[in-house]
This record gives C-alpha cells, structure tokens and sequence, in this order.
C-alpha cells in the first residue's frame, strides 16, 4: 500500500507520507528530473517527493520548482511546501497559508553517538528527566526529526541545532503520537509547536504556522 499516511492540517494545508514500492516509471508520469541524479535510489526518493506534491493538491506547479542550492521554492510563492524521505520512505507537505516543514527518519541506533552534536545540555537533560513510553533512542530520533523540520520551516539555512533550536517539552497526546513545543532563535524569537508521529522505526513530524 503506497500511500500509507495522509492528514488534512487545515482547508490549505496538507501532508502525505508514500512508501516506495514502485519503478521509476511510476513516477515519471508525473514529473522528470530536469538535473542529474546518478544514485537510483536516491532518484526514485526524489521523484517520490515530487509525486506526493502533485497528490496533495492536483494543481501544484511542480515543474515550476526551483532550486537554492538544494532548497526546492517556488518563484511565484503559489505554494509553501517541503519535502522528506528515508530508506523506502517519501513525506511531503503543501500549503497555501503557512511556511512548513517535514522530516521523516528511521529510528536508528546512530542517533545515540551523535546527541551530543545536535542537542544542547537543556535538551540532553529533558530527556534522561522525561517520563515517557519511548526507548532514548525513539526520542532522539523525535528531537532530531523536529530540529530538521523546524530548519526547513526556516528556510534561510545556516541554523546551529544546538544554539538556535531548543525544544522544550514533547508530549505524546496518543499511542504514537504528539507535539513538541520549542523555541527558534536565529534572527528572530518565534514559538514553534511541532507535531510527529510514529509508524514502526519510522519517525515523522511536521511544522506548519505563520512566518518568524
Ligand atoms: C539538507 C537537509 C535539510 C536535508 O537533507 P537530507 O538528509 O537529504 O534529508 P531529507 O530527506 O529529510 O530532505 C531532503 C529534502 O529536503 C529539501 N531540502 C534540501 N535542502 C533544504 C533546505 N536547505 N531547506 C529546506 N529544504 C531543503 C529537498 O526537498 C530535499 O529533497 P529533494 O532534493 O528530493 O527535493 C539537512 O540534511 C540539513 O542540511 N540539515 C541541517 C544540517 C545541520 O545543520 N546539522 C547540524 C546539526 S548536527
């Protein structure tokens, strides 16, 4: 089953998570590369990107996409969207109304040797003090998967994870879900709630609110 996640956010906004099951072919009816990307795997993740764009909202220009360094826009704005994906696994979101951002990632032992390069001292603490379910390693892969969607949100790159990110409590307000509240502080003070939600070792989370 393919499309295995979609949620409507709001009227405008929108996210879909598609596992990648299918030949490049598939996917070409609806949008070919126009640069070069040698790796299949990584060809058929970008395609997969893409294609969820054009199933979230039939209308998307996704030949329109441009590219600012490996930042994917829209000249005209028509559309605020961002793009995720790992191993088999492609995520999007689209919205008319709000700057998103969407990280999706395998919940991976890995995660356990680089805290300390992502999470600040505050952060590293909130998760030896929380009471939760999650195993450590479910919860790094959550305060990751938030920091990167909370980069893409941004926008602008050139974000200290460690400075200019603190996230300051995660809740889990289901069996596998939840919202992250945290704090971005890179040229501006903005107040982010970020939501995620797991499927097996996959981690998803997603942010969608007014600009910085
Ligand atoms: C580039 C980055 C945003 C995503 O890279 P990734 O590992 O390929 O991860 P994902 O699969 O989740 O995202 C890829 C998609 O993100 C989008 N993307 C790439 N660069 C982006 C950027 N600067 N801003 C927003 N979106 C971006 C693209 O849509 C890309 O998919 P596409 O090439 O098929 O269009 C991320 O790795 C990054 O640079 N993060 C900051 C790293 C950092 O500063 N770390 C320090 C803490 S240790």
């Amino acid at each position: 089953m393919p499309l295995f996640y979609t949620q409507n956010i709001n009227e405008t906004t929108r996210l879909a998570v598609w596992h990648i099951t299918e030949p490049e072919a598939f996917f070409n009816k609806i949008y070919i590369p126009r640069h070069e990307i040698s790796h299949p795997h990584k060809r058929l993740q970008h395609l997969a990107g893409r294609f969820l764009l054009c199933l979230l909202d039939a209308a998307f220009p996704v030949n329109k996409i441009q590219l600012d360094g490996r930042r994917p826009y829209l000249p005209d704005n028509s559309y605020y969207f961002s793009i995720s994906h790992c191993s088999d696994y492609a995520a999007a979101i689209v919205s008319r109304q709000f700057p998103v951002g969407i990280d999706v990632e395998l919940v991976a032992e890995k995660l356990l040797r680089l805290e300390k390069k992502f999470l600040n001292e505050p952060e590293q603490l909130l998760i030896r003090r929380k009471k939760t379910n999650l195993t450590m390693v479910s919860q790094l892969t959550l305060l990751w998967s938030t920091k990167e969607c909370m980069f893409k949100w941004y926008a602008k790159g050139n974000v200290d994870f460690r400075k200019d990110m603190a996230i300051k409590d995660y809740t889990l307000t289901g069996d596998a879900e939840g919202i992250a509240s945290a704090h971005f502080g890179k040229e501006v003070d903005a107040s982010c709630t970020t939501q995620f939600r797991f499927f097996d070792n996959l981690c998803l989370a997603w942010l969608a609110q007014p600009p910085h």
